[in-house]
């Protein structure tokens, strides 16, 4: 790792509060958040040719297609090298994505220090999507339908993910069951480990 900078990954089933916990852990730690589902609802309210050309996928709760993802994380990466660090959310989430991630970053001479898994129970993650469905604006929390679909996809292509970093060192699972501030103060004592 590059002296002082802290590189993230922040990993999970739809639900288990990465973007809950990576916003704090950004303010906390001084790092740039980036959210690829965040970056892809942008463009899609923006509604630019990229944006247009997800929407379909993100309201079915299927994965995106790789090498727009991609693209959009080496742009990121790119331009903030210099920063004090980063925390990927929602990213790298295809096995292509990893491997892709791990040369963008080398390319740009960071690395990654480690992948923190939020572990919760497929419940959880229905119970607090729905919740957040009564009155959120995303598209992909209003039908039990989607967010099932979304956590099938995780399963059955992201969760390969954890083992390629496992493979290089660089897992750690963490218990994504509690309260906001209990689960923020396990992360926060996990990072300060790789500063
Ligand atoms: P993305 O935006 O990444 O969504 P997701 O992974 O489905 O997960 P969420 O954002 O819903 O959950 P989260 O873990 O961030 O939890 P949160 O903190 O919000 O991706 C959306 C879509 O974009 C994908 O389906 C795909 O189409 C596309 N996409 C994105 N990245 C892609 C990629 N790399 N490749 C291809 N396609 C991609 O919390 C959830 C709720 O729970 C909130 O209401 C929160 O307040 C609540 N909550 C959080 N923590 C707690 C707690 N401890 N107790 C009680 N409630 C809690
Ligand atoms: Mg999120």
């Amino acid at each position: 790792m590059a002296k002082g900078k802290v590189n993230i990954i922040l990993f999970g089933a739809p639900g288990a509060g990465k973007g809950t916990q990576a916003v704090r852990l950004a303010d906390r730690f001084g790092l740039t958040h980036i959210s690829t589902g965040q970056v892809i609802r942008d463009e899609i309210a923006q509604g630019t040719e990229l944006g247009k050309s997800m929407d379909g996928y993100i309201s079915r709760g299927e994965l995106a297609p790789d090498g727009l993802v991609v693209d959009m994380v080496a742009d990121f990466v790119a331009k903030h090298k210099e920063t004090a660090g980063n925390i990927f959310d929602g990213f790298p989430r295809t096995l292509v994505q990893a491997k892709e991630f791990d040369r963008i970053m080398a390319k740009n001479g960071v690395e990654v220090d480690g992948m923190i898994c939020l572990i919760i129970p497929d419940e959880v993650s229905v119970q607090r999507l729905l919740l957040r469905g009564l009155e959120s604006c995303r598209a992909d929390d209003f039908s039990e339908e989607v967010i099932r679909n979304r956590i099938a996809v995780y399963h059955k292509m992201t969760e390969v993910v954890a083992e390629h970093y496992e493979a290089q060192g660089k897992l750690y699972k963490v218990d994504g069951s509690g309260t906001i501030e209990e689960i923020f103060e396990r992360l926060s004592e996990l990072i300060e480990k790789f500063k």
